[in-house]
Formats: structure tokens, C-alpha cells, sequence
């Protein structure tokens, strides 16, 4: 049933998780169905790019009926589709797109492409009912690391990003030679907690001094090379202090980076998004770190966190509202910028 609301659905299938979600009037959460393929690529240790795209084919009718069901209602009542149209794997992002286009086409629903970031950022409009722009925002993920000025609903600076490996992905790596499993995330967070922070001093990468943009790869190697030289030494390591200690070393430059982002720009309200915002270390300390600048931190609950088809409905939500739409010529596209 509609029960006079605006009902959008959104489409997400950039890496390896085929989710679509259905939103009322663009942050109210009717459904948000998650078809997660970890326990797939969990054996290869990362995502496999052409595994990743025919399990979303396998998965995708299922997911986008159970979407409708659970939200009780059916095509008809369906405003508007939303589809992840970049950046991410081409393969997988086709899938979703495919499916949002036939959706369309059959059903004269009008389609709207959204950029994953502009997704993971919505996502706090759907945990937060009166956050609004501007604010700072830090999107943390997998695939991504970047500190974006949102100056509206379709508008955003880029102020940094990584010039190498995204944050998750240090963490996956870092997981991966402690043998602990993947996703690396969430592993590392747990066993960390077990951990000193300051037993070993791995490097903190800030880059030019006024700079934003951040490296990773460099932490990733000083894990490496700690480890290496403990073994050749013949001395024990303990993984919950490496565990610790690599993500200290992470957050510290994270936090520092993007307060000063938000104190250049005046900006008294920061963002969190991305599977990385679910880490517990990141939200203790840009919380501390907030409360003393007087800036206010949102950071939305981790199931908003991590890949979702409801961040792609509110963000199409607000692009339609402004009058953004696609046509069937929408494409996928692999490295699409944000501020494009
Ligand atoms: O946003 P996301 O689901 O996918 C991308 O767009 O990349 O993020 C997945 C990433 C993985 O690298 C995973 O290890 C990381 O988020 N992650 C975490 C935590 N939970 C998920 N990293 C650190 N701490 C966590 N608690
Ligand atoms: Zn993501």
C-alpha cells in the first residue's frame, strides 16, 4: 500500500552485495533487503569481480521481489527507481543497472543513475530525519576514502581522497597477513579492542602539510615489515596489539584530517559514511575529537553503514526532486567522478 506517499526503489549491486530497498518519501525505510555474497569470496580473501557479477544475476529477481513484499506494495505503487550507476565493478554495477532499466522500460517508471558516494552520504538522511546540508561529510569504505564539502542534496567538493588503497582495504590487506579472515573490518575492530594502541608506533601518513588526501599503502607495508622482522627475530607478535595499533595509527590521521577540514571550511557538523564508519575506534575518537571542537558528528547504524539499496532511494529521491532523471542511455561507469 502507498498510503499517499512517495515510494522509491533503490538498486545497488557496485561490489558484492545485490541490495534493493524500498523508501517513502526519501528517508522513510519500508524495506532494505541485503543479499550478501561474502561466504562466496570469503575463500579467495577478497572480491572476485566476475564471481561477484553472476551471483547479482542469480540473486537479483529474488531480492527485488522480496523488496515489494516486505514493503507491501507492488510495482504500481513504485514513484521512481533508483540504480547505482558508478563507480565500482563494471560487471556487477551492469547487473543492477540492467535490471533498474528493464524495470523502468516495462513499467513507464521514471530512472534515476546515482553515484555510490552521493549513496553512502544519503544514507544519514535516512538515520537522521532533520539533517540537512551543508556539513562535511568522511566517507570511510571499501573502495573509497575521501572528505567532501556537501553544499546541497546534488552538490560536492571533493577536498581529499586516497591516493592509494581506500581504508577498508588496508584493513582487509592488514587482516589478511594476521591470518584473521574476511572482511578484514570488522575483524580487526573486535580483536583490537584486546590490544594496546600504542605498543608499536607504525607510520602516520599526512602528506604535504595542508593537504587532505591520505595513503594508506605506506601503513600496510610497516605491518608487513613489523611482522617479517618479528619472525626473523625469532620473537612472538601479538596480533591484538598489531591489530590495535594499525588502527590507531589509521584513525589518527583520519580524525585529525578531517576536523581540520571541517575547521577550514567552518562547517559545525560532520558525517560519517561507509562500511568503515561502522568501526567502533573511528566513532569513539572523531566523537572525542568533535565534542572538543564543538562540532556536531552523525554516523549512521552499521546496516546503513555498509552497501544498501535504501542510500541509493533517498539519494535518487532528493536528484529527483531537483528535476535530475536518466534515460535509457544510462551506462555504468567504473571510476565516475563525484563532483561531475
Ligand atoms: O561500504 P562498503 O560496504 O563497500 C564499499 O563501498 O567498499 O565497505 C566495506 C568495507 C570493507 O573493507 C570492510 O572491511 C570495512 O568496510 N568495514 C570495517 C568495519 N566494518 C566494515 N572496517 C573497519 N571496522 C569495521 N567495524
Ligand atoms: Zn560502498
Amino acid at each position: 500500500m502507498k498510503d499517499g506517499q512517495f515510494i522509491t526503489m533503490g538498486i545497488e549491486s557496485s561490489c558484492d552485495e545485490t541490495a534493493i530497498a524500498i523508501v517513502a518519501d526519501g528517508r522513510k525505510v519500508r524495506s532494505n533487503i541485503i543479499s550478501s555474497q561474502i561466504a562466496v569470496h570469503k575463500v579467495f580473501g577478497g572480491v572476485v569481480p566476475e564471481i561477484a557479477s553472476r551471483h547479482h544475476l542469480n540473486n537479483i529477481n529474488s531480492v527485488y521481489q522480496k523488496a515489494l513484499d516486505e514493503a507491501g506494495v507492488t510495482m504500481e505503487d513504485v514513484d521512481l527507481i533508483g540504480v547505482t550507476c558508478g563507480p565500482g565493478l563494471v560487471g556487477a554495477l551492469l547487473i543492477g543497472l540492467a535490471h533498474a532499466k528493464a524495470v523502468a522500460f516495462a513499467t513507464g517508471k521514471p530512472l534515476v543513475g546515482v553515484h555510490h558516494i552521493q549513496g553512502h552520504i544519503s544514507s544519514n538522511y535516512v538515520a537522521f530525519e532533520d539533517l540537512e546540508p551543508p556539513f562535511m561529510a568522511l566517507v570511510v569504505s571499501g573502495g573509497h576514502t575521501c572528505i567532501v564539502d556537501v553544499k546541497d542534496y546534488n552538490s560536492f567538493e571533493v577536498l581529499g581522497q586516497t591516493r592509494d588503497d581506500a581504508v577498508g582495504e588496508a584493513f582487509d590487506k592488514v587482516a589478511r597477513v594476521l591470518g584473521l579472515g574476511y572482511p578484514g573490518g570488522p575483524l580487526i575492530d573486535k580483536l583490537a579492542k584486546e590490544g594496546n594502541p600504542h605498543a608499536i608506533e607504525f607510520p602516520r601518513v599526512f602528506l604535504e602539510k595542508d593537504s587532505l588526501d591520505f595513503s594508506f599503502s605506506g601503513i600496510k607495508t610497516g605491518v608487513l615489515n613489523y611482522l617479517n622482522g618479528q619472525r626473523q627475530k625469532g620473537l612472538s607478535v601479538c596480533e591484538a596489539d598489531v591489530a590495535a595499533s594499525f588502527q590507531q595509527a589509521v584513525m589518527d590521521v583520519i580524525v585529525a584530517k578531517t576536523i581540520r577540514a571541517a575547521k577550514t571550511r567552518r562547517q559545525k557538523r560532520i558525517v560519517v559514511a561507509g562500511g568503515v564508519a561502522a568501526n567502533s575506534r573511528l566513532r569513539e575518537m572523531l566523537g572525542d575529537a568533535c565534542q572538543k571542537e564543538g562540532i556536531r558528528m552523525y554516523c549512521p547504524p552499521p546496516i546503513l553503514c555498509t552497501d544498501n539499496g535504501v542510500m541509493i532511494a533517498c539519494a535518487a529521491y532528493y536528484k529527483y526532486q531537483a528535476g535530475m532523471t536518466s534515460d535509457f542511455t544510462l551506462d555504468a561507469f567504473p571510476n565516475l567522478p563525484l563532483e561531475a
